[in-house]
């Protein structure tokens, strides 16, 4: 348990039935995430591609920008899971290098990024190991 609220599996469920939300036309990989705030409640998210490749929103991303945009401030987990659309995924799905900044923004060291195949298989890590020397706000204080 990451906390009383609620399970890694359940978070992990909530990514799962997310990722059926992607917009994923160009690449037909979709991802879903679902993000935990200390208090219990859960954000998700989805890819969100477009025709100009560039402006494209991952799934991490999403949840964050929800989450934030609401007024959460302080996050305990976020699962994630991607993979070729309408097939389970077969590989953990590893957030990208800017959603990996973006969260170490928002999140503190007891941050939990839950990779997840299934609500059964799954690896947990904190971002310190995933973004390990990183470039924060303390930097330029
Ligand atoms: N993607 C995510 O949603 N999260 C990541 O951390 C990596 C990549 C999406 C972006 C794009 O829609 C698709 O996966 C293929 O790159």
């Amino acid at each position: 348990m990451i906390n009383e609220k609620i399970s890694f599996e359940k978070l992990i469920n909530r990514a799962l039935d997310i990722r059926k939300m992607s917009y994923a036309p160009y690449s037909n990989y979709t991802v879903g995430a679902a993000l935990l705030t200390e208090s219990g409640k859960v954000y998700t998210g989805c890819n969100i591609e477009n025709a100009s490749y560039g402006v494209t929103n991952c799934a991490e991303r999403t949840a964050f920008f929800k989450a934030i945009s609401e007024g959460e401030r302080k996050f305990s987990a976020i699962a994630i899971a991607g993979g070729i659309v309408e097939q389970a995924p077969v590989e953990y799905a590893y957030p990208c290098g800017v959603c990996r900044q973006v969260m170490q923004e928002f999140t503190n060291r007891n941050f939990n990024v839950i990779v997840a195949k299934s609500h059964t298989d799954y690896k947990v890590y904190r971002l310190e190991e995933l973004l390990p020397f990183s470039f924060g706000g303390e930097s330029i204080r």
